[in-house]
């Protein structure tokens, strides 16, 4: 639960690459009503983008968001195999997640482009959930404040006269993510601390007392309460545990304290 009550906490579902639309369809009539008492926090599913229609219908009269995996920076054009901001924003979509590590890792996402995709989806009133997090081996040099740093300057960088709603940010350390891992809450205090600090340099106390920063990785129903309950913690990215209903659920109801 986090210190300022102004900030709703927010648990995003990260689908990955996993569900089709008749499946993910399935798994909504298993979550919503399990998620639907939960009034004070937000819950936002992200599917791959042929479920998107789909979701959105079923997503239709309940409080849960559509969100999407990823965004290209520019409005239209020749990028095969791209989607444009205003393609999601025209499906009902509220929130895109940039950045995340695999895109990162795998698909060569730089600093530079998960920028452009922040100010893309601004020009659409898209919120972005912008992943942050440092690999192990920058962790065991010592480099994880550095890199969380700069990966935050730098997607952030262009924006101007925000007033914090509009934006969301994920810190989810790289050897996090489906290991089983977690970090511990000494180290989600240190780097989430340093974020809002950073923020509040940036964007001004004001937006920066706004913005929900998410801890992401290996997030489950039996460490939520923990690492969803830290004071810094604004709620959760979650990949894994997402695809099952009831362990979802149980994540939602732990960040709802
Ligand atoms: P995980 O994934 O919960 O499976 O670790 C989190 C993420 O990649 O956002």
């Amino acid at each position: 639960m986090n210190d300022d009550s102004s900030r709703t906490p927010l648990v995003a579902a990260n689908w990955k690459m996993n569900l089709t639309e008749t499946w993910g369809v399935r798994l909504l009539d298993d979550l919503l009503p399990r998620i639907a008492d939960h009034g004070g926090v937000e819950t936002v599913v992200a599917p791959p983008f042929p479920a998107l229609r789909a979701v959105a219908d079923r997503l239709q009269g309940a409080s849960t968001r559509l969100g999407a995996q990823n965004v290209h920076w520019e409005e239209k054009g020749a990028f095969t195999g791209e989607v444009a901001p205003g393609m999601l924003a025209e499906m009902g979509v509220a929130m895109v997640i940039v950045g995340h590590s695999e895109r990162r890792t795998l698909f060569g996402e730089t600093d530079d482009q998960v920028r452009r995709k922040v100010m893309g989806l601004r020009r659409h009133e898209l919120v972005p959930i912008v992943c942050v997090g440092e690999s192990e081996a920058e962790r065991d040099e010592g480099a994880t404040l550095a890199v969380v740093e700069r990966q935050v300057r730098i997607a952030l960088g262009d924006l101007r006269n925000v007033d914090g709603s509009e934006i969301v940010v994920a810190y989810e350390p790289v050897w996090a993510i489906g290991t089983g891992r977690t970090a511990t809450p000494e180290q989600v205090h240190e780097v989430h601390r340093m974020i809002r600090e950073q923020l509040e340099s940036m964007l001004g106390a004001e937006a920066a007392a706004r913005i929900r920063i998410l801890y992401g990785g290996s997030v489950n129903p039996g460490n939520a309460a923990t690492l969803l309950g830290l004071p810094e913690v604004d709620g959760g990215l979650v990949g894994g545990a997402c695809l099952d209903a009831g362990k979802f659920a149980d994540i939602v109801a732990a960040a709802a304290g």
